[in-house]
């Protein structure tokens, strides 16, 4: 078992109600068979502890590794062993999911279509079109989060992991102001992690339980886009494999942080047309099915008339599917204004 710090223990105490993370379990280059070398080698292709390593597929460990497959095999299934994958009993995970929380998106409208709001411990995941507003939505969850919570906040903090360098501190500080927050603590309260390339996102993920640590109040972690980088890198389908088992690990990281921390993660997702496939979804998510198996709730953002948004639940737990419209205006998200109403 490898020792946790014992300092300053108080302020990780949802820790306890979750047995089954990994950091509890071994460090993988003290898996029989791993050591030094071909941990560091593991490390840096996104399998940054056993649990990862467990659910990892042997082909791919032994070639982003340049392993034999035996071995691969060898590895995994000592990394199965070691992450002995712990169950909570129903009564413990009916307490766990009432700790859920939920962040306001601005729109009466749109909190409804999620069941309240976005939620902790689930990943949220936002895909449509440029320009349809899911970077907009970020800004607005990233200051409302900090809301009260008779506001529709978490009296929280967030980290934003931006791949795209379009992290804008003007938008929010003027949300915040339209809110009554003060707009330099609302962009203090923000931590900023520029990615540069996947490796690096996959990097900044894994600093995030140290921000955690020092600052308990963040609730939000933003990654927006989730898959620039990866799609920039990896042309061509001979490294497809490579890539989603990357992104795989990046994703099963973050739904461990949001079940940890008991906070939300949300993620932008922009669609593309596929050429090479005819007869499929012009709008499908880039990543495909990978992310839409993780992904607790999905959200399809359109265009809709006279500038409005339509934003459609495609799949979530336990909420039928359906569709809200919304406006993105200068005051940030709301609900849509009656035809009558509106002024511009
Ligand atoms: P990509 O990142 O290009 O995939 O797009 P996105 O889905 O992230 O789009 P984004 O959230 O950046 O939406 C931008 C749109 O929000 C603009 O085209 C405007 O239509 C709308 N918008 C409305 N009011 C404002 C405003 O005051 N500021 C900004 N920045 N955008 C606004
Ligand atoms: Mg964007």
């Amino acid at each position: 078992m490898a020792k946790k710090d014992t300092e300053q223990n108080d302020s990780t105490e949802e820790v306890k109600n979750t047995p089954e993370f990994a950091d509890e379990y071994v460090d993988i280059k003290d898996l029989p068979g791993v050591g030094a070398t071909i941990a560091s080698k593991l490390k840096g292709a996104g399998y940054q502890d056993v649990i990862a390593l467990a659910t990892a597929n042997p082909m791919v460990v032994s070639e982003v590794c340049e392993i034999g497959e035996p071995t691969a095999r060898k590895i995994i299934s000592e990394a199965r062993e070691a992450a002995k994958m712990n169950f909570l009993s129903g009564l413990e995970f009916e307490d766990k999911r009432k700790q859920v929380q939920r962040i306001s998106t601005g729109s009466q409208a749109f909190d409804i279509l999620l069941g309240g709001g976005v939620e902790t411990q689930s990943i949220t995941e936002c895909y449509g079109e440029f320009g349809s507003g899911k970077s907009q939505l970020a800004f607005q969850l990233a200051v409302n989060v900090q809301l009260p919570k008779e506001k529709g906040g978490l009296d929280g903090h967030a980290i934003w992991i931006d791949t795209e360098g379009t992290f804008r501190p003007a938008r929010i500080e003027q949300l915040a102001s339209v809110k009554g927050l003060d707009p330099k603590e609302v962009l203090n309260n923000i931590k900023i992690g520029r990615a540069y390339s996947s490796d690096h996102q996959i990097l900044l993920v894994d600093k995030v339980p140290e921000l955690v640590n020092k600052d308990p109040k963040i609730k939000l972690i933003v990654v927006d886009s989730m898959m620039a980088l990866f799609r920039a890198e990896y042309v061509g389908r001979g490294t497809l494999a490579d890539r989603q088992q990357k992104i795989n690990v990046i994703l099963h990281n973050l739904q461990r942080l949001a079940d940890r921390y008991n906070l939300a993660v949300y993620m932008t997702n922009q669609v593309m047309a596929r050429p090479d496939m005819m007869f499929g979804d012009p709008t499908a998510p880039v990543g495909g099915h990978i992310i839409g198996h993780v992904a607790t709730y999905r959200i399809y953002l359109r265009k809709g008339k006279k500038g409005l948004r339509v934003a459609k639940l495609v799949d979530s737990p336990s909420l039928p599917e359906g569709e809200v419209t919304f406006q993105i205006g200068t005051d940030g998200i709301t609900d849509a204004e009656e035809e009558g109403k509106k002024s511009k």
